[in-house]
This record gives structure tokens, C-alpha cells and sequence, in this order.
């Protein structure tokens, strides 16, 4: 069965476009057919893969407008094994209001579930259709941060909305799989900290080793490839391949 996860924070700047694009690499890259979305505007997923995508190419953001099919949007064979539907860098974030099942629908009757091992979703951090839509696809959430001080504010934030997706019985088999520390120095005692605190509150068995900070990851996407590729030797590339073992594991 084709597993969703949806890669959120409402903090900005939280590492999830390099998760969501790192890992749908890293998980292509060990055989499993992998769809990346890119629900957030900014269009990062297509340039970290090195995708230009056209001025009126078809997007998940004219999708949700009603102007296409999602499996239009489909850019085929991005890295092997990995398929993008991109963003569209100038859509309105209040696209698709009151219609938050459309991606999961979408998925479901074009048989896209079908053809994919694992779909991943990167959102924006904003509180909108684009991320409600992201989270009724969802079976997983896995939320990366940045260990400093905002980041339990941004984890909390993430939590009343879940809380607001299951409640509304929009999706009420979404559950966390993971946090996801990134841009980790453990010699900073902040960043310790910050760790062991989410551990105690959310269990550690919730706590994924983390993605050290590493400049290759930068480097990579503004070479428009995955750090797996970029620099295979890298410590980034190390952690994001420990990283999607991990999820494996967790995802009971
Ligand atoms: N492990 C890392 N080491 C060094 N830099 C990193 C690492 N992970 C992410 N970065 C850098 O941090 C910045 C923010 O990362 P990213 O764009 O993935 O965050 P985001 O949560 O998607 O942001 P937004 O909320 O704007 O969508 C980027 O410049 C990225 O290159
Ligand atoms: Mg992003």
C-alpha cells in the first residue's frame, strides 16, 4: 500500500523542502517508486531537482484551481524512480478554500496511489487550503525543525492544526510519524536541549537522528540535484539515508 507523508512545520525556514526533497531521493535511490508534491508556491522542490518548469505548464496549484488533472502536472523520471508534480510560483495561496479532500480525491481516482511505494508532500508553512489539503492526503506527518528556541512554537502550532484536521473528521487516520531535527550541532547545548525536550513531550521514540548541519545541502540544491548525488561522502548524505531507513521502521 502507497504511503503518504506529508513534511510540515508552520515554522519557516525549518529544513523542509531539503527533507522532503533529500529523502524522496534517498528512498527513489533505494528502489521505491517515489511521487513527489510540491504544495508550497516558492517552487523550491523543482529547483532543488534541477526542474525548469514552463510558464503555463500545469502545476498541483491549476490542479486545485480545476484547471487540470493532478496526473497532468506529472514531470516523469526527474532522478530514476522519482516523479515530481511541481508548484506554481505565482497560484493564490487561498486556492481550493473549503475544498481541503481535493489532493486526497485526486489521489485516489487517477489511480496515482497506484503507481507509487511512497507519495511525499512538501507544504507551505502557512495556515491555508494548500497545507489543510496536504494534511487530509496524509497517512504520516513527519516535522522537521530547527533545535532553537522558536521551534517548540512552531511543533505546538502544528499540533492545534492536526488537532483542527482530526476533529473536523477530514482525516482521522493522520498520525505523527516523527520529528525530525535539522541543522543539528550537538556541541551546542540549545540544540541538546531542545532535543530532549520534544523527546520527553512527544517520547523518544518519536525523535529521528538528526540531519547535521552541513553546507553541502545548500551546495546541492543550487547544483539542482540530491545531496545522495551532489556529495554521496557527505555527512548530509549519510544522515538523509539513516533518516529514510528510520521512517521504514517507524511507519506501523
Ligand atoms: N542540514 C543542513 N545544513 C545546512 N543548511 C541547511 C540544512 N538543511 C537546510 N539547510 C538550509 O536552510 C535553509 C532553509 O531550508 P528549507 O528551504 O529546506 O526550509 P523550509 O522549511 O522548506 O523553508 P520554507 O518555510 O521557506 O518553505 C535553506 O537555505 C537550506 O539550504
Ligand atoms: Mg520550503
Amino acid at each position: 500500500m502507497t504511503k503518504t507523508l506529508v513534511i510540515s512545520n508552520r515554522k519557516g525556514g525549518s529544513g523542509k523542502t531539503s527533507t522532503s526533497v533529500n529523502l524522496a531521493a534517498e528512498m527513489a535511490g533505494s528502489g521505491q517508486r517515489v511521487l513527489l508534491i510540491d504544495l508550497d508556491t516558492q517552487g523550491h522542490c523543482a529547483v532543488g531537482l534541477g526542474v525548469k518548469v514552463g510558464r503555463d505548464a500545469p502545476t498541483v496549484h491549476s490542479f486545485l484551481a480545476g484547471r487540470n488533472r493532478l496526473r497532468d502536472a506529472l514531470v516523469p523520471r526527474v532522478w530514476p524512480n522519482l516523479h515530481l508534480v511541481p508548484a506554481d510560483c505565482l497560484a493564490d495561496h487561498g486556492l481550493g478554500a473549503d475544498k481541503e479532500l481535493l489532493l486526497r480525491e485526486a489521489l485516489a481516482s487517477e489511480q496515482l496511489n497506484d503507481d507509487y511505494d511512497t507519495i511525499i508532500l512538501d507544504t507551505p508553512p502557512s495556515l491555508d487550503s494548500l497545507l489543510f489539503n496536504a494534511l487530509c492526503a496524509a497517512d504520516r506527518v513527519l516535522v522537521p525543525f530547527v533545535p532553537h528556541f522558536l521551534s517548540g512554537e512552531g511543533v505546538r502550532q502544528l499540533a492545534r492544526v492536526l488537532f483542527r484536521v482530526s476533529s473536523r473528521g477530514l482525516n482521522e487516520g493522520l498520525r505523527i510519524l516523527g520529528f525530525l531535527p535539522v541543522m543539528v550541532d550537538l556541541r551546542i547545548g540549545l540544540h541538546r536541549d531542545i532535543k530532549s525536550g520534544l523527546a520527553q513531550q512527544f517520547g523518544a521514540a518519536r525523535l529521528l537522528p538528526g540531519i547535521r548541519t552541513d553546507i553541502r545541502v545548500a551546495e546541492a540544491f543550487a547544483a539542482g540535484c540530491p545531496v545522495r548525488i551532489h556529495a554521496p561522502n557527505s555527512r548530509a548524505a549519510a544522515d538523509f539515508s539513516q533518516v529514510a531507513q528510520e521512517i521504514d521502521r517507524l511507519w506501523v
